[in-house]
């Protein structure tokens, strides 16, 4: 029997998944997994090695040595390097995409995800936890809000941050991830059966975690520490 609860929290580019899966693990004590953070710690890898970005033979070559590393204090490593500001850079956000297309990356990744979520208890974020990688995860969100509000919520967040892009743009980079993630032909971005949809247009991050925080209640019989 699994005694491991996991919890699924996935959605569109930008949909403050992270923030809020943070919290939520925060609050319950379980690990935070951020699978997005794995693809972008690919595509710097892949960038790093002077290959390109858009050809699966050249990710699929680098997977082999691929070491990556979530730490406790929520950094990131890739091969012993420390990456957790650079693969959130426009380099890594613009390429990121293409390599999270590609099926034998998708396969890696999705390996070291189950790896993780066996021993431990997780929130998990991406795309395809309750989908495809954790099917039998105990609670499964779905985050929803428009490109709009997604893209206005992004550019404050890059305003704070010195990221020097206007709105538009910003609007247009979600808009262009939202189409290649859920088009491309391998496990796409899509919500599970079982999931519950949570449209969070309307919520601030506090409501947001604590409408989850009561699914979690609900499903599990589990409460916030
Ligand atoms: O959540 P994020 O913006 O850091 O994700 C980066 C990219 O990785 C995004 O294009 C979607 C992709 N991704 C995915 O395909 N599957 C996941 N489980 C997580 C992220």
């Amino acid at each position: 029997m699994d005694q491991h609860i996991s919890i699924a929290i996935d959605g569109p580019a930008a949909a403050g998944k992270s923030t809020v899966a943070k919290r939520v693990a925060k609050a319950l004590g379980f690990t935070y997994i951020d699978t997005g953070a794995m693809y972008r710690a690919v595509t710097y890898a892949v960038i790093k090695a002077g290959k390109n970005p858009t050809k699966v033979e050249d990710a699929e070559s680098i997977l082999p040595s691929l070491q990556i590393e979530l730490k406790e204090d929520g950094s990131i490593f890739c091969n012993n390097e420390d990456v957790t500001q650079i693969i959130r850079t426009p380099m890594i956000s613009g390429n990121v995409s293409y390599i999270a297309a590609m099926k034998p990356v998708r396969l890696a990744l999705i390996q070291m995800q189950r790896k993780m979520a066996e021993h431990q208890c997780v929130v998990m974020d991406g795309r395809d936890i309750g989908s495809y990688v954790l099917p039998h995860a105990q609670v499964k969100i779905f985050q929803l809000a428009s490109a709009e509000i997604r893209a206005q919520r992004r550019y404050l967040e890059d305003q704070e941050k010195g990221i020097p892009a206007t709105y538009e743009e910003v609007l247009a980079e979600v808009k262009k991830r939202d189409y290649i993630d859920s088009h491309r032909d391998f496990d796409p971005l899509m919500a599970a059966e079982d999931a519950v949809k949570l449209d969070t247009s309307q919520m601030n991050v506090e409501e947001v975690v604590q409408a989850i925080l009561t699914i979690v209640k609900e499903k599990t019989g589990l409460e916030a520490k």
